[in-house]
């Protein structure tokens, strides 16, 4: 059928998104507040910090990865637009209301650690852990807990084991919960954060062994697993991971009065030489709470690193990349304001485009690591 793109308010015959993406940015507002008018309370949409300027400002509600699964529970809209990932998408149509439906505006916003470990990966280690006889199948032995960045299967494969799924802001709380299990947590898929968190509980790095998928025994002898207090699954995050201990002196050289604040993904040995860690939610929590006049050099995604320096200016706090090169997340980078619109206007005209739906078998599991995930704090 042949596509038309028509001015605000006449009807579209089909929305087709080659026709939004080559039109001018500018050229979107108007049509996604249109939109947005149109669709009234039956639709809401969700931002995550990451999204670029143009993106998040059409909002409803903005946040880190656990405050946008609170609010998608919570939420009575027919539709909820996840500006943000796949997995987070994934995991609103997981806590949503029934008949809820979840919209991704682009499906190639994925996430490159999420895609490090795969379900089958995940449960042939677990194959080899229960061999060793580390654990039963049921988790009587080790504690699975995945973080949020990971796919559905793999939040079902951590429920249906008595285990459950962290986000950066609640690692801590997860972790303790799953010690009062068990004596042993797999922790997947990102090193980093498993790593900066046990360290943070008095866990010495030689109780963390790293599990690598494509080596036999995960690289690791079965004296090293049965020793371990925390098996890791060898997975990072290609924007975090790229902040290096050299680029903390650097910064604190240049200006020695600057407060460092990173995210847990990071790596161990830039954590360990920073004022302060913390999700991206508590990280602008650190910045809003310092005094006027305060420095930061934060080791974040770039959007909202660049976002925070305008928004702190007024307060004359100084907010900078921790590495001058910034790092950027393509794949959050992927949501531009054409596909916000082209979904919008879809919705208008009756037509859900990109929807996350899990399976209900995955679904059942996947919910009970992310309610447990939700109690704990
Ligand atoms: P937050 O839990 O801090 O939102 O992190 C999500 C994420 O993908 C960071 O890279
Ligand atoms: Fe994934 Fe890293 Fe992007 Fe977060 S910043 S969505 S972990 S690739």
């Amino acid at each position: 059928m042949a596509t038309v793109i028509a001015p605000v308010g006449e009807r579209v015959e089909t929305c087709s998104l080659e026709n939004y993406l080559v039109l001018p940015d500018k050229s979107m507002d108007a049509r996604i507040r249109a939109a947005r008018q149109a669709l009234g309370d039956r639709v809401v949409v969700l931002g995550h910090h990451y999204q670029r300027d143009e993106v998040i400002r059409f909002a409803d509600f903005r946040g880190d990865s656990y405050k946008l699964s609170q609010e998608s529970g919570r939420t009575k809209a027919d539709y909820v637009v996840f500006c943000g990932v796949h997995f987070m998408a994934e995991s609103a149509d997981v806590l949503g209301q029934s008949g809820q439906q979840v919209i991704l505006p682009d499906l190639n916003a994925g996430c490159s650690m999420a895609d490090m470990a795969e379900i089958g990966q995940v449960e042939a280690a677990w194959e080899e852990f229960v061999k060793a006889g580390l654990t039963n199948e049921q988790g009587q032995g080790i504690t699975p807990l995945t973080y949020m960045n990971s796919t559905a299967a793999i939040k079902a494969f951590c429920g249906e084991r008595g285990g459950l799924v962290c986000t950066s802001s609640n690692a801590g709380a997860a972790f303790k919960w799953a010690f009062a299990r068990n004596e042993k947590i797999f922790f997947l898929p990102d090193q980093h954060l498993g790593r900066n968190t046990a360290y943070a509980m008095g866990i010495p790095l030689e109780d963390c062994v790293v599990w690598d998928p494509f080596k036999v025994l995960g690289g690791l002898t079965p004296e090293q697993l049965r020793a371990a207090k925390v098996i890791l699954w060898k997975g990072h995050c290609s924007v975090h991971q790229r902040f290096l201990p050299e680029h903390v002196d650097r910064v604190r050289e240049k200006y020695p009065d600057i407060r460092v604040i990173v995210h847990p993904e990071c790596r161990w040995e830039v954590c360990q030489k920073a004022d302060g860690i913390g999700s991206t939610e508590g990280l602008i929590k650190m910045i809003k709470d310092a005094p006027a006049g305060s420095k930061f050099a934060v080791g974040t995604e770039i959007h909202l690193v660049n976002r925070m320096g305008k928004e702190f200016a007024p307060e004359n706090k100084k907010v900078i990349t921790l590495d001058d090169s910034g790092c950027l997340c393509t794949t959050m980078f992927r949501i531009s304001p054409q596909h916000l619109c082209w979904t919008l206007e879809n919705l208008v005209e009756g037509q859900v485009v990109n929807r996350i739906q899990v399976p209900d078998d995955v679904k059942h599991w996947a919910k009970v690591a992310l309610d447990r995930m939700l109690e704990v704090r």
